[in-house]
């Protein structure tokens, strides 16, 4: 069953976010141009204000089938998963869309987003709508060298979508 949720202001509960983010990560889907739906786990990224407007940046590595979809839209998603919702997590973080439908193997439904093609996913209480305003390539000349070191190695530098949030929506006891 789809889970329905009303719009809510783009921090509502983000330090929960923040927090799951952290541990064990949040969804990030997308779809393709044919309509292919994916989604993928994140780790790092970032809520905020600029241009005057509400962003979520997320950090994609261009290795990742999700970049692809991404790159056809310039849209995606941001699902924060309910606790229950684990091993989906796991599943999105380990295992590529390339390979697997992840959703069919979840037994996890989407819908299409309420501002955008991309689809929500079932089950998660928040979701962030975003549409891609801006990237960037991470510089590795400008990128302190430890952490080059300890996140990179050489090559697979993330693009940053900075995605414009055009719609929040969260369940109505979330
Ligand atoms: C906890 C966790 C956080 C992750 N964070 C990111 C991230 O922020 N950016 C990224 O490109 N990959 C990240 N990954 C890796 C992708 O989720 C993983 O490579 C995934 O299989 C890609 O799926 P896809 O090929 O279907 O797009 C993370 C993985 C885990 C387990």
């Amino acid at each position: 069953m789809s889970t329905q949720r009303v719009a809510v202001p783009y921090d509502h509960q983000l330090g929960k976010t923040l927090a799951l983010l952290r541990n064990p990560g949040l969804l990030l889907a997308a779809t393709g141009a044919s309509g292919r739906s994916n989604a993928m786990t994140i780790g790092w990224g970032s809520v905020g204000i600029i241009w005057g407007l509400p962003v979520f940046i997320a950090l994609v590595r261009p290795s990742r089938f999700t970049y692809g979809l991404i790159e056809e839209t310039g849209e995606f998603t941001v699902n924060v998963p309910a606790p229950e919702m684990r091993r989906f997590v796991g599943l999105c973080g380990t295992k590529s869309g390339r390979d697997i439908d992840k959703f069919a193997e979840g037994g996890i439904s989407t819908q299409a987003g309420q501002q955008v093609r991309a689809v929500t996913i079932d089950g998660c209480p928040l979701v962030y709508e975003c549409r891609s305003v801006h990237y960037n390539d991470l510089i590795p000349e400008n990128l302190l060298e430890s952490i080059e070191k300890s996140s990179y190695g050489g090559s697979d530098y993330h693009r940053l979508y900075f995605g414009q949030i055009l719609g929040t929506y969260a369940s109505p006891d979330y």
